[in-house]
């Protein structure tokens, strides 16, 4: 325990990191988030926006019942139907909160077709429903930094007087900058009437680059709450990223004296949890939980960290729950081993999943020698990606290739529990197998990427394939890995074919940013 000021860390991964495009998760995958999140101790979970869908809303009901400690949020436009279905939702909480928003900058107003006043009036009816609801109501005056300072101050003020208990102060468009978002915390602290009573929340986007140094200084200046999402999701540049700011409070605890009540060993599990759902991978050189953020390849860096770790970390890796072991597994590793390499990894599988998982394991050792920490994240990111996703499945798949074109893949798909088989051909062995799918299952999706990283090195490394593709506006994205990476790249595809299915079912949800 600390006497130090709390900063509640508010996760909205779920919410505003989902929103996303391409980032579209599963139901199962969303319980999964807020179930760890929860666990690692986030304050407060946004977990979806209920109106946007019948699915959002869903999500939001199951999480708010499963809910153990963490405050379950959902959010509103600024209408009463917003409102009450947002409530409808998070009611199941131990502890609910409706968190309620509308644009007040100039080019919000314009937007809405709002005078200043007529925005004032539609702030104090909707806070006053939302309380009326819950007693836990957090407002936003969405592009906050880009309203009239006079003009924000009154709204907070209008917001505060019907009952917010957290008001949130969103850079949308991740235009600020640390110094200016500490001014403008300041000043509500200062001269809005009632700000000592409740808590000023801080919520930043990251298009300059600078979310992190923002949420920072807004906590420097009064704010104690934190939006974020893990590995910084979100649209465009993303948000502010959780692990950065969580870590930035405990490594310069000595120039930032501020508590978080999260438990940061758990930081490396969310955060390939979250990059195997969404399929946005972290980039290699991420602060905090990149790929080389612990990597030291220089000799003159190893030669440091072999005598003294300090000299090049200034954080360890088991802080963030990252776990070297010696363990390298291979074809003769048995299944405890493999749970106790996976449970090292920052995954806890129940005995029969831990089954299917040893299958899959085995499989990709008769074809490799050695099986890295990076292929089995791999292999993990299948199965939980396989889960509840499984309308399509690729069966069989064999490709002929080399100088003689055409090549041409036989391809057999389980499709919704009947094998259907196709001969098709392309421009080479990927194209074949993509002409194969789009056979079995016609569909106008465009192809918007195509990546393919090895995992390990070495000519057996697996390759990991991403596909991203759309349809009426519709994005979605699959990812797969595989020794043979034609195999992989049918699999990724298949796996976003999956994802498009679940999103017709669901219809075209309703965006935040849609005026309501
Ligand atoms: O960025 C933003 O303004 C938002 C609001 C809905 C809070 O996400
Ligand atoms: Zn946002």
């Amino acid at each position: 325990m600390t006497d130090q000021p709390r900063v509640l860390i508010f996760d909205t991964t779920l919410r505003d990191g989902e929103q996303s495009p391409g980032a579209t998760m599963t139901h199962a995958e969303k319980l999964e988030i807020a179930a760890l999140l929860d666990e690692m101790g986030v304050d407060i979970i946004e977990a979806g926006f209920p109106i946007a869908s019948e699915g959002d809303f869903a999500a939001v009901s199951e999480i708010a019942k499963n809910s153990v400690n963490s405050v379950i949020c959902g959010l509103a436009r600024a209408n009463f139907k917003d409102i009450d279905r947002a409530w409808e939702a998070v009611k199941h909480a131990a502890r609910p909160r409706i968190h309620t928003f509308i644009g007040t900058s100039p080019l919000h107003r314009d937007i809405t077709q709002l005078s200043q006043d007529a925005m004032a009036e539609k702030i104090h009816a909707t806070v006053t429903h939302a309380r009326n609801l819950c007693d836990n109501v957090q407002w936003s005056p969405m592009d906050a930094i880009r309203t009239e300072h006079d003009y924000l101050k009154k709204v907070v003020e209008i917001a505060i007087k019907a009952g917010a208990t957290t008001i949130n102060i969103p850079d949308t468009v991740g235009y600020t900058t640390p110094r200016e978002s500490a001014r403008i915390i300041e000043m509500l602290v200062n001269d809005v009437p009632g700000a000592d009573e409740i808590i000023f929340a801080t919520h930043c986007h990251n298009d300059l680059g600078m979310a992190t140094a923002n949420s920072l200084a807004a906590v420097e200046a009064g704010a104690r709450q934190i939006e974020c999402t893990i590995n910084g999701l979100g649209e465009r540049a993303g948000n502010t990223a959780l692990e950065e700011v969580v870590m930035a409070l405990k490594v310069r605890n000595d120039v930032m004296p501020f508590a978080t009540g999260i438990d940061t060993t758990k930081i490396m599990k969310a955060s390939r949890l979250v990059a195997n759902v969404s399929g946005f991978p972290v980039q290699y050189n991420k602060a905090v939980v990149g790929k080389n953020a612990f990597a030291h390849e220089s000799g003159i860096h190893q030669d440091g960290m072999l005598k003294n770790a300090e000299t090049f970390e200034i954080m360890r890796p088991a802080d963030i729950g990252l776990t070297e072991t010696n363990l390298v597994m291979g074809k003769h590793s048995g299944r405890a081993a493999l749970r106790q390499k996976l449970k090292d990894l920052g995954y806890e599988l129940a005995d029969n999943q831990l089954a299917d998982v040893f299958v899959r394991f085995k499989a990709l050792a008769d074809r490799k020698k050695e099986v890295y920490d990076e292929d089995l994240v791999a292999l993990m990111r299948d199965t939980v990606a396989g889960e509840e996703l499984d309308r399509i499945q690729v069966k069989f798949l064999r490709v002929i290739c080399g100088t003689e074109a055409p090549q041409s893949a036989d391809l057999i798909l389980t499709i919704d529990g009947t094998d259907r088989q196709v001969t098709a051909q392309g421009d080479g062995p990927v194209d074949a197998a993509f002409n194969a799918v789009k056979a079995l299952v016609p569909h106008n999706a465009r192809l918007q990427l195509y990546q393919v990283h090895a995992v390990t090195e070495g000519t057996d490394a697996q390759a990991t394939v991403s596909v991203r593709m759309e349809e009426d506006g519709r994005i979605v994205t699959g990812q797969s890995a595989d020794t043979d990476t034609v195999v992989a790249s049918c699999k990724a595809y298949v796996g976003a074919l999956n994802r498009l299915l679940v999103k017709r079912d669901s219809g075209r949800p309703v965006s935040y940013k849609d005026v309501g």
